[in-house]
């Protein structure tokens, strides 16, 4: 075969600085970046161009959901690239319509649309909010302090944090935040314009923190009291992550509305998992682990309201081509061949126990440990003693430097949170792995 590109670079180089320069010049420095110059990877692994080797739990933050250089990932691109890459939404086709299926028969009945992040996925939920209370003159979206919702002009203003909001007002109007897992904080702000409530199942970027069931299933009431749609930002906790297709399917597990089916076998409990069938969100956004790298959002309407968009109201020009599709319909069959969900659950928890023996052992540096499934927080102690590096960057950047100097990559959270992310399928023996790394930089840190 002719040959189309350069053959590919050495796996070990010394161009560290040369490559970082490239940025430095190039790359609008809108990223606070690590050192690292990352070259390739394979399953829960990942290689520097130095040729070092890390354990990848930070998963791309929760994008690689089959890992890195997962052959059905490839196979899927190279097929279907060979057939079609990308048509126009003025067209069907088969794949987008079968992966909108496999996302219906996860969440319940309603509709899917198709976009490229999860920035423009609650764009869309937002959209389909202000065409919701249009007529009415509602418009308005409570969200919650300490949210993530992406980095778009809406996004911004409906993210809880200043820290993103700053330097861009004025802010898209139409955002309030309140205080998370607190009701009545929520019923207290609803005001005659607002039409939605937003939330993330467990909020990420916020420093991995759970709803609570209560809150959840109150948060459903007052919607249905009060006509308003109950939105769940499931980009960064979805698509199995936490042992059930969304965070909010494995928090209701404990909550007696939730039905355990009879005559289903465990498996098929665990993918058929829109168990609380009595608890359904209004909208849904999706990304991230969706296409296990390859860029692609979606969102979920609810029946009743999912023909709100109408023809002409909303579009985007790669949304759900036959390549991304073909790929996420790829990821969701490995995910349920390989019983990842229950994967997910059994390492995740086993990891989490982990992180709390450490917390009982280290007490004086780990504050807590939070999260579901492979979506887990380890936070640090507010002045973690023996922590050195630059001084004005964070604890949880500090740490996050220790741990690649030990071969562990992990995502900072706010200031003193570390996140793992990692792949749905990472074996208990690579969680073992993480966790001895993790324990051997509290243990230097216990001596200073
Ligand atoms: C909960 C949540 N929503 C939305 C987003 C934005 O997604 P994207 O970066 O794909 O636009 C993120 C990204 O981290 C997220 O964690």
């Amino acid at each position: 075969m002719k040959e189309i590109a350069p053959a590919p670079p050495p796996i070990v180089r010394n161009d560290v600085a040369a490559i970082q320069a490239l940025f430095h010049q190039n790359v609008i420095p809108s990223y606070g970046r690590f050192d690292l110059v990352l070259s390739h990877g394979s399953g829960s692994y990942v290689y520097d161009i130095t040729g070092k080797r890390f354990l990848d739990l930070g998963g791309g933050i929760a994008v690689c959901s089959l890992g890195h250089a997962h052959p059905a990932i490839t196979e899927a691109l190279v097929e279907q690239s060979r057939k079609l890459v990308h048509v126009s939404n003025f067209y069907y086709h088969e794949t987008q319509g079968r992966l909108a299926q496999a996302l219906v028969s996860l969440i319940g009945p309603g509709k899917c649309f198709f976009c490229n992040s999860g920035g423009e996925a609650n764009e869309g939920l937002f959209k389909v909010t202000r065409k919701f209370g249009h007529d009415e003159g509602r418009f308005e979206i409570l969200t919650t302090i300490n949210s993530f919702h992406g980095r778009t002009l809406a996004g911004i203003a409906a993210t809880g944090q200043d820290k993103v909001k700053k330097g861009f007002e004025p802010s898209v109007p139409g955002f309030r935040h309140v205080p998370y897992n607190d009701l009545e904080a929520m019923r207290a702000a609803i005001s005659p314009a607002t039409a939605a409530i937003l939330v993330e199942g467990i909020q990420g970027e916020g420093g991995v923190t759970p709803a609570t069931t209560d809150y959840l299933l109150g948060l459903r009431a007052l919607c249905d009291e009060r006509k308003l749609l109950l939105l769940v930002d499931g980009v960064q906790d979805g698509h199995f992550r936490t042992g059930r297709f969304q965070s909010y399917q494995r928090i209701l597990e404990s909550a007696a509305v939730v039905p355990r089916r009879e005559g289903t076998n465990d498996n098929e409990q665990t993918w058929k998992s829109a168990l609380p069938r009595d608890f359904l969100p209004d909208g849904i956004s999706m990304a991230k682990s969706i296409g296990g790298g390859f860029p692609m959002g979606a969102f979920w309407v609810r029946a009743p309201y999912a023909d709100l968009l109408g023809a002409g109201t909303h579009g985007t020009t790669y949304g759900g081509s036959p390549l991304a599709c073909a790929v996420a319909l790829k990821v969701l069959e490995v995910i349920r061949r390989e019983n990842l969900p229950d994967n997910a659950r059994q390492v995740g928890d086993s990891m989490k126990h982990g992180l709390e023996n450490l917390a009982r052992k280290y007490p004086a540096m780990i504050s807590n440990v939070r999260g579901l499934g492979l979506m887990l927080g380890l936070e640090l102690a507010p002045d973690l003693p023996g922590l050195s590096g630059d001084s004005s960057k964070t604890q949880a950047v500090r740490f996050a430097n220790l741990l690649h100097a030990a071969g562990l990559l992990a995502i900072p959270a706010g200031a003193n949170v570390l996140r793992f992310l990692p792949p749905l399928n990472l074996r208990q023996v690579e969680a073992n792995e993480g966790l001895q790394i993790v324990e051997s930089i509290f243990a230097k840190l216990n001596l200073k």
